[in-house]
């Protein structure tokens, strides 16, 4: 059985305070959840300190939205993975789209960012994901396989056990609108062919691949029945603890 997952991506809100009391709002709520369902929280780097104390010892695992391409150095302003693990970090997001399109993120970038992570013992959050531009071309499969391709390629079946992928089409996000679950799950089932490709069908059937994009309660149930969909990753909804939890109750 793939791991049943939701993440919440907090992107660039809340002050550290406004933080503090929201992460403790989820762990409060988190008993309602089946114990079955990962939840992730994942914060701005201000936020990891005092947010793990919060979530420390409690069913809610503590993300990093980014971390450095380099280990340690004169790199200023940037944030590595040893600094993440060592404030209590379990997971990072990488490759969010929002990245891409406002800070360069390239693929080779995220195929060093990735290894750190994951020799630094941080599971990845991988998101992929096509703009409205590519899908309205008919190139969102193309896409999704060329970035899901050109990182993991570079990655043994081993690894693979602490890559989780997310499916984030950009038109989708913040915008509202939802992709149709015919249409993730579609792109979900060709995500995972593409794993079976590299992997082989047993390793990319343990992968949990999470749909993100406008996703909230009154949608996640029918995005979750869809076979290839095991969970989300949630941007505005992530930012009040009862939506999160509605989404996480929606398995
Ligand atoms: P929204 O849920 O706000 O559309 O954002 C999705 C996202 O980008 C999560 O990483």
């Amino acid at each position: 059985m793939r791991k049943h997952i939701v993440a919440g991506n907090w992107k660039m809100n809340t002050t550290v305070p406004e933080g503090v009391e929201l992460a403790k709002a989820v762990v409060a709520k988190s008993v309602e959840v089946p114990s079955d369902v990962e939840l992730i929280i994942g914060t701005p780097f201000t936020h990891l300190y005092p947010v793990n104390e919060v979530v420390a010892g409690t069913r809610v695992a503590l993300s990093a939205e980014n971390c450095a391409d380099h280990a340690k150095g004169a790199y200023t302003g940037e944030i590595s993975v040893d600094m993440l693990t060592s404030v209590g970090c379990q997971y990072t997001i990488l490759g969010h789209s929002e990245r891409r399109q406002y800070y360069g993120e390239t693929d080779e970038k995220l195929v060093e960012k990735t290894k750190l992570a994951l020799a630094a013992g941080l599971k990845v959050i991988l998101c992929v994901g096509e703009n409205l531009e590519e899908r309205e071309a008919n190139k969102h499969f193309d896409v999704c396989k060329a970035q899901t391709v050109n990182v993991l390629k570079n990655f043994t079946a081993e690894d693979m056990k602490n890559v989780v992928i997310a499916y984030e089409p950009v038109w989708a996000i913040g915008t509202g609108k939802t992709a149709t679950a015919e249409q993730a799950q579609e792109i979900h089932a060709f995500i995972r062919k593409t794993l079976a490709d590299l992997f082989g069908a047993e390793v990319a059937d343990q992968v949990s691949i999470l749909y993100g994009g406008s996703c909230k309660p009154s949608n996640a149930k029918e995005l979750f029945a869809c076979p290839d969909i095991d969970g989300g990753l949630i941007g505005g909804a992530a930012l009040k603890a009862d939506d999160f939890i509605g989404i996480a109750l929606s398995f």
